[in-house]
């Protein structure tokens, strides 16, 4: 029978598990936010980076995509998405159908939760952080990536893009500078 996950953030763009199928679909009354901290996948516990969850917003939507997924891959995921999200039951819109499945959200209450900054703050966090998973930088720019492809509308994520592209441009400066010479 299989289960729908909804991916919007890395596993939109980087599912490390098996799945039946991937496509492209849509939640409503929800919107993506880097309000989470990781701890685990891009920071660590004394320095945690910025990942997204999803905030509820009446007449909102979020664009991701659908994995359909075998029942024993919720314990990979379980595990991959353990620091403060849990699993809610969501509807999931396909192009010309729509389904029941679940979506990892880490809610306001969990102990990891960044919630809102300015945004140059945000992205100042974003540019600087690294954790086991790589720079968060790079889960940012990865995330932007995946979602023009997708062809999605995200003010807030192609906003954080610009300012960490735009600082990341700064820091490189000197030495393209020095490389060129
Ligand atoms: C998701 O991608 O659906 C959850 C958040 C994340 O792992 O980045």
């Amino acid at each position: 029978m299989g289960h729908w996950v909804f991916g919007y953030g890395s596993l939109i763009w980087r599912p490390d598990f098996p799945f039946r199928e991937r496509t492209p679909a849509r939640i409503r009354g929800w919107t993506r936010r880097f309000w989470q901290g990781s701890h685990d996948h891009r920071g660590v516990p004394n320095a945690p980076g910025r990942v997204v969850t999803l905030v509820p917003v009446v007449d909102e939507v979020c664009d991701g995509v659908g994995y359909l997924i075998e029942e024993d891959v919720f314990t990979h995921l379980d595990e991959r998405e353990k620091n403060g999200y849990v699993r809610h039951d969501v509807r999931l819109e396909f192009a010309d159908t729509d389904t029941l499945g679940v979506v990892y959200i880490a809610p306001r209450d969990n102990h990891a939760f960044l919630g809102a900054a300015p945004r140059d703050e945000m992205a100042a966090h974003i540019h600087r952080s690294v954790g086991p998973s790589g720079r968060n930088l790079d889960y940012l720019l990865e995330l932007a990536q995946a979602l023009r492809e997708l062809d999605a509308d995200d003010p807030h994520v192609f906003d954080l893009e610009r300012r960490v592209r735009s600082l990341e441009s700064r820091t490189k400066a000197p030495n393209a500078k020095l490389s060129g010479r």
